[in-house]
């Protein structure tokens, strides 16, 4: 069992002077001729985000160099990533009817649905263009992938709506589509990058999907812990849209109640604050944290055992230990 340090920052310090060129270069990558395109495209770009995605990437890229130089195109791949999972946090709060983000209004909320979706089309492209220009066939591949992956994580959850009966195991397969794809893709991206790389780019991959998993299974657990003014998005609203997560799944067959406010949809004022407290009632919020511990571990794990008095592989293991402590 490896131990879980208390540190709930993510290790940005050996990365800084790349994420100011990270956030300079965004702003002129997804420039757009139109200005209600680029307007809508910036919008949420301009609020920030944690930059979780380029902090692994960049992290990830000087722990396999030899020299700890981070190559232009892996710089650039912190990018495009950063790019993706921005565009599908356009079209994901189209999908859950969310009205703020990073602490201001959604895209579509400031202008319409068709504009948010055309905003966040223009970002998937935007990002294509910029991948297929790193001119690395196994490279496109692995990051396209991640966009199918995407879209296909969001069916599973939308056909799994209100749905009783979905099990663990199927909660953290949509996971694995909707979010640490992404985390996973892009760390193996960024070893086939490295030409004279000392590791193997599959360990990288299950790196990034338990780091994605975690970071998944605590998203979830925060949605139904933390107030909306402390995630800068509507707290709540994945039961409210039916999307069952892991504290509520361990809860299932422990209380019954539980099912008749699924069934109503929480379709009543209160039913959203019952089911909450009812979860709150039994352990399986700490449940669903030990599954991201699980997962944390398996990371953690992976990257131990590269260490090789590998001074960086201490940042890999930070972002972990982050990841873990967002809920404590
Ligand atoms: C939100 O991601 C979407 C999930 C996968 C849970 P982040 O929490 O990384 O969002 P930002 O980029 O910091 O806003
Ligand atoms: C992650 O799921 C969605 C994406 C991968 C874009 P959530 O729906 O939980 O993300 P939030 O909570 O809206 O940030
Ligand atoms: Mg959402
Ligand atoms: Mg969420």
């Amino acid at each position: 069992m490896i131990k879980i340090h208390p540190y709930s920052k993510l290790p940005i310090q050996s990365v800084q002077e790349e994420l100011d060129q990270l956030n300079y270069n965004l702003n002129k990558m997804i420039a757009a001729d139109n200005p209600i395109l680029y307007s809508a495209a910036e919008q949420l770009f301009i609020a920030g985000g944690k930059r979780i995605r380029p902090i692994i990437i960049l992290n990830t890229a000087k722990f396999i160099s030899i020299n700890k130089i981070i190559s232009i195109e892996q710089k650039r791949l912190a990018e495009i990533t950063e790019i993706i999972h921005t565009a599908s946090l356009v079209h994901d709060d189209i999908i859950d009817n969310c009205d703020t983000r990073r602490g201001i209004n959604t895209v579509h909320n400031v202008f319409n649905n068709k504009i948010a979706v055309l905003a966040g089309d223009f970002l998937f492209a935007q990002s294509s263009w910029y991948l297929a220009n790193l001119n690395n066939l196994n490279v496109v591949k692995t990051i396209s992938k991640i966009i199918t992956d995407f879209a296909e994580g969001e069916i599973k959850q939308g056909t799994k709506s209100f749905d009783n009966t979905i099990s663990i195991d199927e909660y953290i397969e949509k996971s694995f589509y909707k979010t640490a794809s992404l985390i996973a893709c892009s760390c193996k991206a960024t070893v086939l990058l490295n030409t004279n790389s000392i590791s193997e780019n599959n360990d990288f991959y299950l790196y990034g999907k338990h780091v994605g998993l975690a970071f998944q299974i605590i998203d979830d657990i925060l949605d139904i812990v933390s107030t909306s003014e402390e995630l800068g998005k509507p707290a709540g609203l994945d039961l409210k849209n039916g999307n069952l997560t892991a504290s509520l799944i361990f809860t299932l067959n422990k209380k019954q109640k539980l099912y008749k406010l699924i069934n109503q949809e929480f379709q009543f004022k209160d039913n959203l604050d019952e089911a909450i407290n009812i979860i709150k009632q039994t352990n399986s919020i700490q449940k669903a944290k030990d599954l991201a511990i699980e997962h944390i571990q398996l990371a953690i794990h992976i990257i131990k055992k590269k260490q090789l008095n590998n001074k960086n592989s201490i940042d890999l293991i930070l972002i972990c230990y982050y990841i873990l402590n967002r809920f404590s």
